[in-house]
């Protein structure tokens, strides 16, 4: 966390460590549940809808007239339409289902379309992940900073590859795989595509790419990682537009070139 938070953020804290306590309660409950024969899918649903009702709430009560983007509920227009919140309630929701420790939470504040604030926190071991625009990215009250490598055998690179579109997506992704791996690089596949944003925020990863994701997957991690120091962009062409195209490459800036001109190949 910066030395003094912008008033936004210590809500958006707020709302974050609220919600991460139902849901590590919730992530107890999983574990009982795998063996029934239903699964836990029905409960896994219920906690993401807790969690994002409790976020919503606690927003709306710190700014009640700001616009909501969330998962779950979709668009809820305020009378102010400037500011909106972008919330994924929790994002890694197959690891929840599975009783993986690895999914988190995303606050994201923009402000006519820039993001200004983003939050990602994972409840299970605690990290707390923020960037405000122009004032750096920290985990607590540690500046983050992407990594320095610039060789690919060093290098641990993590990508995703959503399940609804594998049919659609898959040869293009198979591809891009293909194409990173023979470069030397590590790859890593975890399933939760902020927590792989603020990984690369950490200096953890040196890169990551996906396509096929949403503002809220992906708008508190762009300005993390453009705070640490990395580079965004849209998979396809030089642009702001991964935010609305959610087809993003982010990474150091030694690998951010090579990533790209294999990618696009
Ligand atoms: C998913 C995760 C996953 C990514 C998917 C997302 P959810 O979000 O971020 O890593 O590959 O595309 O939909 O559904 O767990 O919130
Ligand atoms: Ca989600
Ligand atoms: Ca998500």
């Amino acid at each position: 966390m910066a030395a003094v938070n912008a008033p936004n953020m210590n809500v958006m804290i707020r709302a974050a460590e609220k919600a991460g306590r139902s849901l590590v309660r919730d992530f107890g409950e999983v574990e009982n549940l795998q063996v029934s024969v239903k699964g836990p899918g029905d409960f896994v649903s219920a906690a993401d809808k807790r969690s994002e009702k409790i976020i919503f709430e606690e927003l709306k009560k710190a700014k009640p007239g700001y616009s909501f983007l969330m998962e779950e509920s979709g668009r809820i227009e305020g009378e102010d339409k400037d500011h909106v919140w972008v919330v994924d309630p929790l994002d890694g929701t197959t690891n929840f289902l599975h009783g993986l420790p690895h999914w988190c939470i995303s606050i994201a504040l923009v402000d006519k379309g820039e993001v200004t604030l983003g939050l990602i926190y994972d409840p299970i071991k605690d990290d707390l992940f923020t960037a405000e625009r122009g004032k750096g990215a920290f985990h607590r009250r540690r500046r983050l900073r992407v990594s320095g490598r610039r060789n690919f055998p060093m290098t641990a690179i993590a990508t995703g590859a959503p399940m609804r579109t594998i049919q659609e997506a898959g040869p293009q992704f198979i591809k891009e795989y293909n194409a990173i791996q023979e470069l030397g690089a590590g790859m890593r596949r975890f399933g939760a595509a902020a927590l792989d944003l603020a990984y690369v925020a950490s200096g953890k990863y040196d890169g990551f790419w996906e396509r096929n994701l949403k503002p809220w997957d992906v708008a508190a991690g762009i300005l993390l990682v453009k705070e640490a120091g990395g580079f965004v962009c849209d998979l396809d062409k030089d642009s702001n537009d991964a935010l609305k195209t959610g087809n993003i490459l982010a990474a150091n800036e030694y690998i951010y070139n090579d990533m790209k001109k294999v990618l696009r190949k």
